[in-house]
């Protein structure tokens, strides 16, 4: 998709903020621009910033494998990130880093104009809930956003540490094929 590409361009000429001093590439976004199921994580880490792609690291893998569970891939969702590049350390995204980066997230929502989100994790969620409620309570809610649902749940990166949480993960993510039905409806 023509606008895709050139905002993906923009991103890479970014200096919004100061990661862009320490990044190796920007990790933009992958998977189908025509998707109806978006997931949106929280920033690159070490392997995303040297592939320039999201979620290839150990909790990519994870993610893959609950989304074959589920009868999805790559091919068939569109995954993005809260920022665009990672901040040094895996540390936490700051406030201002967020505020910089996510006119590039919601410009990707308008464009690709998927009929769910699922926000992966706080930070995610946060920002696109408005609500500030921690994952623990709000996973697996349904939120209706204008045309939209946003359904929150853990950051696959989390639940490599906590198997109570990857098991609501699972469960949050089984819920996915009767909201996609609902939506072709
Ligand atoms: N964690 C994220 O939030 N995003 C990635 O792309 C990788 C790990």
């Amino acid at each position: 998709m023509k606008e895709l590409e050139l905002l993906k361009q923009e991103v890479e000429n970014c200096k919004r903020c100061n990661l862009y001093k320490t990044r190796t590439n920007i990790v933009f976004g992958d998977g189908n621009p025509e998707a109806k199921l978006m997931l949106v994580g929280e920033a690159p880490g070490y392997y995303e910033d040297k592939k320039g792609l999201p979620f290839v690291g150990s909790a990519g893998k994870l993610l893959d494998t609950l989304l074959g569970e589920i009868g999805l891939s790559r091919n068939k969702v569109y995954i993005a990130n809260v920022l665009k590049c990672r901040p040094p350390n895996n540390r936490d995204p700051k406030i201002d880093e967020i505020e910089r980066c996510s006119p590039y997230l919601f410009a990707q929502i308008s464009y690709i104009s998927p009929k769910i989100i699922i926000t992966l994790g706080n930070h995610s969620t946060r920002l696109l809930t408005e609500i500030d409620i921690g994952i623990t309570k709000v996973h697996g809610r349904v939120f209706k956003k204008g045309e939209k649902i946003v359904m929150p749940t853990f950051h696959p990166a989390a639940c490599l540490y906590h198997p109570e949480w990857l098991k609501l993960l699972r469960e949050d993510l089984s819920k996915i094929p009767s909201l996609l039905s609902e939506c072709n409806l």
